[in-house]
């Protein structure tokens, strides 16, 4: 990519194997068995996103227009608390986060053939030392990420199915987001689509 990502920022394409992929699916599959997706909305205009969202954890990222970005303990539709986050995400975070305390957040965004996400950073956290990571399954994207102010150059680089992203270090507040979904590029998910889920540290430890 044209301009590197902040310091702290890791790419690990095909950290999952296909087996791992698939195991870590059945889970998730679960998860949003128990804990629907649903469609929030941006603060104060109330313009859907076109990520679908759920999450497990004892707490989870949710918006809408009335209170805006935030975490919660409970489904905003069910009003249930959120699914626990399966013990080999808990692993991962163990093996690559290099931090002491574990995420209390998995936020689980859905992608369809033509959903994105806008460029923003992550900053709903109290704890800003634990780095963000996350896992990408299903449909390849293109990931945009550029530096800590909206004004500094970003680059864009394909995220595959089993790939995992570490934002730590400086990169932690970096911008990013999805441009575009690849369709068609996974099998792993049996209607397309791509599966994204991000590890979070909310608290201070
Ligand atoms: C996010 O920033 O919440 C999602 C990033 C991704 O889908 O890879
Ligand atoms: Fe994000």
């Amino acid at each position: 990519m044209a301009n590197q990502p902040p310091p702290g920022f890791r790419h690990l394409p095909g950290y999952l194997n296909l087996e791992a992929q698939k195991a870590l699916l059945d889970e998730i599959r679960t998860i949003v068995a128990a804990a629907p997706l649903y469609q929030p909305a941006m603060p104060r205009t109330g313009k859907p996103l076109s990520v679908r969202m759920t999450n497990c954890g004892s707490l989870g990222w949710v918006t809408d227009r009335e209170h805006g970005y935030r975490y919660q303990p409970r489904h905003p539709l069910t009003n249930e608390p959120w699914p626990p986050i399966p013990q080999r995400l808990l692993n991962l975070w163990n093996t690559l986060a290099d931090y002491p305390h574990e995420p209390e957040a998995c936020l689980i965004n859905f992608y369809s053939a033509d959903a994105k996400m806008g460029l923003h950073q992550d900053k709903d956290e109290a704890d800003l030392d634990a780095p963000v990571l996350s896992v990408s399954l299903g449909d390849t994207c293109l990931f945009r990420i550029g530096g800590t102010t909206r004004e500094a150059g970003t680059g864009s680089f394909k995220l595959a199915s089993g790939d995992v992203v570490v934002l730590g270090g400086t990169s932690r507040l970096a911008f990013h987001g999805v441009d575009r979904i690849y369709p068609g590029t996974s099998t792993l998910l049996k209607n397309g689509g791509r599966v994204n889920l991000t590890l979070r540290r909310v608290m201070k430890g």
